[in-house]
C-alpha cells in the first residue's frame, strides 16, 4: 500500500489542486486536519463549500480519509465543546472522517476528531479501545495533534503536542500515527517529521506555503517513509530503529521513478 500523508492545507487552493493532480498515484490519501483557516479573508462557510467540493472530487480518484483539526470546528456538541460537524457530514459523500474506523487491505484506520473537552476526549478513548480489540496486521491512527514530548510536536521553545495521545500510544501501541498541527516541527532544531515511540511511528509532514505542500509517502510494501519538503527530502525504514539525524533521501524510490507527475521536489 502506498499512502500519501498530508495535513494543514489551511484552505490553500494551490495545495488542493496539487493534491488532486497526484492523488491517483497513491492507494490512499490521508489528510490529517486543518482543511480550513480561521484567519482567512474567505468566509468560513464558503471555505467549507469549496473544500467539500475538492474532497468530493478527490474521493472519485482515490480513497481518502480525513480528521478534523483545530481550524475546522464549526459547531458545538451537547456538552458545549467545539466540533467539526461539517466534517462528520462528509460520510454522506463517501469520505470517512471523525469518529469512523475502517479496514483497507490489511490495515485498520482509526480516524480521531479534534477534541475540545472531556466529552470528545472520552469518545476518542472509547473508539481506540474498541478498535484495539480488532486491530489487524497494521493499525494506523489519523489524529491532528502529534503527541507531547515528541520532536514531531516541538515548537522551538515548548511542545505543542497532545498529552492524551501520548498516553494512548503507550497504552495501545498502534503501528503508525499520522498527524499535523505543529507546522514548524520538521523545519526547526530539535524538531522532526518522524518519531518512534516504542513500536509506534509518528509522522507530521509540517506546513509550507504554496504547492506542493510538505508531504510524506508511506510504502508499506517497501517498508519506507519518505518526507518531501522545500527544506529537503528524508527517508526512514519502517522495519528498522529510528536513528538521528535522519538520513537525506539519496536516491529516488522505484515507485517515484515510475509515476508522473513527480509528487514533490526532486531530492538533492
Ligand atoms: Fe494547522
Amino acid at each position: 500500500m502506498r499512502l500519501l500523508a498530508i495535513a494543514d492545507l489551511h484552505y490553500s487552493l494551490p495545495q488542493y489542486d496539487w493534491l488532486t493532480s497526484v492523488a491517483e498515484e497513491f492507494d490512499i490519501v490521508v489528510i490529517a486536519g486543518d482543511h480550513l483557516d480561521l484567519s482567512s479573508m474567505v468566509d468560513f462557510r464558503a471555505q467549507v463549500v469549496v473544500v467539500r467540493k475538492y474532497l468530493d472530487r478527490l474521493k472519485e480518484r482515490v480513497p481518502i480519509l480525513t480528521c478534523s483539526g483545530n481550524h475546522d470546528l464549526d459547531s458545538q456538541n451537547q456538552a458545549g465543546e467545539k466540533v467539526a460537524r461539517w466534517m462528520r457530514d462528509l460520510r454522506r459523500i463517501g469520505v470517512p472522517s471523525d469518529g469512523q474506523s475502517l479496514t483497507l487491505d490489511d490495515t485498520l484506520f482509526t480516524i480521531c476528531a479534534w477534541w475540545d473537552g472531556p466529552a470528545e476526549q472520552t469518545a476518542i478513548g472509547e473508539q481506540l479501545k474498541a478498535d484495539a480489540a480488532r486491530r489487524g496486521e497494521r493499525w494506523i491512527w489519523v489524529y491532528h495533534a502529534p503527541p507531547e514530548k515528541s520532536p514531531t510536536s516541538w515548537g522551538g521553545s515548548r511542545s505543542f503536542g497532545d498529552a492524551a495521545l501520548e498516553k494512548w500510544i503507550a497504552e495501545f501501541q498502534p503501528d503508525i500515527v499520522l498527524s499535523g498541527h505543529v507546522h514548524q516541527s520538521p523545519f526547526i532544531k530539535d524538531g522532526s517529521w518522524a518519531d518512534r515511540i516504542g513500536d509506534t511511528w509518528v509522522f507530521n509532514a509540517g506546513h509550507q506555503f504554496g504547492a506542493p505542500p510538505a508531504h510524506i509517502v508511506l510504502d508499506t510494501d517497501e517498508q519506507t517513509a519518505v518526507w518531501f519538503s522545500a527544506a529537503g527530502c528524508q527517508a526512514v525504514r519502517l522495519d528498522e530503529p529510528l536513528s538521528r539525524p535522519i538520513e537525506p533521501l539519496r536516491a529516488l524510490p522505484e515507485w517515484l521513478r515510475s509515476v508522473s507527475p513527480v509528487p514533490g521536489p526532486t531530492p538533492a
